[in-house]
């Protein structure tokens, strides 16, 4: 039996077709740390970490502030404001981690997928990097990125099931290696975070003076608080459709319906302040965490059925931006508490964009030899990029009815 550390260099020599590998491999081999690069969207991140996970040096522009105000995010201005922080942040990163370009063993960027425009900064940026320090590229999959965070900071096991929810995606999938993923569900119209940044533009929420500066997530999360739910019972979407899937869209038009009403009620106009933020941000989230939630349920019980996780100790990620909100991370507990999962969320800083959870998938894949490329490979950047292997079809087959859950979530 080889020991694991030839092994991967094993493994690092055979994947790579061009140039002086050995003192690439060498410098791979002893002492491993990784730039992880990200720019899918609207935050400039940068981080260098070890093998361990230590968070060495960190950076991160976020453009929220910005896309706030022009009411949503345009793709130049996005592009141009990546292009004006990279070479800051990334510079950052490795000050504050005193490492030095050519001390890396390789740089991950993500690749795939995102804003074309956003993400080609990032691509263009790294593939100078590399070349000029002859390090070696490792190109990442934003929500294989988003996925294994977990594994950065506590053992967890292959496989487990994994919600991903962003601003650009919402995903149920089975993880059973670091890349290697059978794609359960996926949203069918808009991701559940960019319906809530949609309610709350419509909502006006950056004129409320405790949200001027917060996400739409974040500002239907605290406004939710002082909420009374019961007041807005929107319809959870896709109740008679027995899959994996999720859609958002109707639901956004339902809530708009419920503005519209309102506003013409209080005689106000759009871009006023209704009196009833509150209620409809409680309604608008509880919807959106009952959503997640079933859809959830399902594929725990497709898994069951199926084999697909360990009965001993089964476990359910939940990470992406909107995995921030407690709210819904309480929705889904009420559903492994049910099914016997144990659920495990990142702190919030760690479920929405950063370098951090680019560099940490860097260093799985740096472990395991796979996909790593020489500096002088092109790469091309995917905006559309699935997941895994789709097995939705078979889920959408199995019909699986839920049983009854009362979802009784305290804020
Ligand atoms: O993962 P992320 O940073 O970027 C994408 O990959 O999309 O997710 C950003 C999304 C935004 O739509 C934002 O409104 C949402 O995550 N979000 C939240 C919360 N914090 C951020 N949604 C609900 N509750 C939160 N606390
Ligand atoms: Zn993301």
């Amino acid at each position: 039996m080889l020991p694991a550390k030839v092994k991967n260099l094993w493994r690092l020599l055979h994947c790579r077709r061009v140039m002086d590998f050995t003192s690439l491999t060498r410098k791979a081999y002893h002492s491993r740390l990784v730039l992880g690069i990200e720019t899918s969207c609207d935050d400039t991140g940068a981080a260098v970490l070890d093998e361990t996970g230590t968070i060495l040096g960190e950076s991160l522009y976020s453009q929220n502030e910005v896309h706030l105000r022009t009411g949503g995010i345009i793709p130049t201005v996005a592009q141009q404001l990546h292009r004006e922080s990279i070479e800051v942040v990334v510079h950052e990163a490795l000050e504050r981690s005193g490492v030095t370009p050519s001390q890396l063993s390789a740089v991950a960027t993500t690749v795939k997928p995102g804003l074309a425009l956003s993400l080609g900064i990032g691509l263009a940026f790294s593939q100078k990097f590399v070349r000029k320090h002859n390090i070696l590229f490792i190109p990442i999959h934003h929500m294989e990125a988003h996925a294994l965070t977990i594994r950065m900071l506590q053992p967890v096991p292959f496989p487990f099931l994994v919600l991903l929810v962003s601003g650009g995606h919402s995903l149920l999938a089975v993880a059973r290696g670091i890349d290697d993923f059978l794609l359960l569900g996926y949203m069918l119209d808009e991701a559940p975070g960019d319906t809530l940044d949609k309610v709350a533009r419509r909502l006006s929420l950056t004129k409320h003076p405790d949200c001027s500066t917060l996400s739409g997530g974040q500002a239907i999360e605290l406004l939710a608080r002082s909420g009374d739910r019961r007041k807005f019972p929107f319809r959870t979407p896709m109740g008679r459709i027995y899959d994996c899937c999720f859609s958002f869209a109707g639901l956004r038009s339902q809530i708009t319906m419920s503005i519209i009403k309102k506003e013409a009620e209080e005689g106000i106009e759009q871009g006023t302040l209704l009196s009833c933020v509150n209620d409809i941000a409680a309604g608008t989230q509880h919807t959106v965490a009952v959503h997640l939630a079933k859809r959830t349920h399902r594929a725990i019980l497709f898994c069951k059925e199926n084999g697909l996780l360990p009965s001993d100790n089964p476990i359910l990620v939940v990470s992406g931006g909107v995995a921030s909100n407690q709210y819904i991370c309480k929705a889904l507990t009420v559903i492994t508490e049910k099914t016997g999962l144990r659920l495990l969320c990142p702190p919030p800083r760690f479920c929405t964009d950063n370098g951090v959870m680019i560099a940490w998938n860097g260093i799985e894949r740096l472990k395991e030899g796979r996909g790593i490329l020489s500096p002088s490979e092109d790469v091309c950047y995917e905006p559309k990029a699935p997941l895994g292997v789709d097995i939705s079809a078979k889920v959408r087959a199995a019909g699986i009815r839920l049983p009854p859950v009362r979802m009784k979530i305290l804020s």
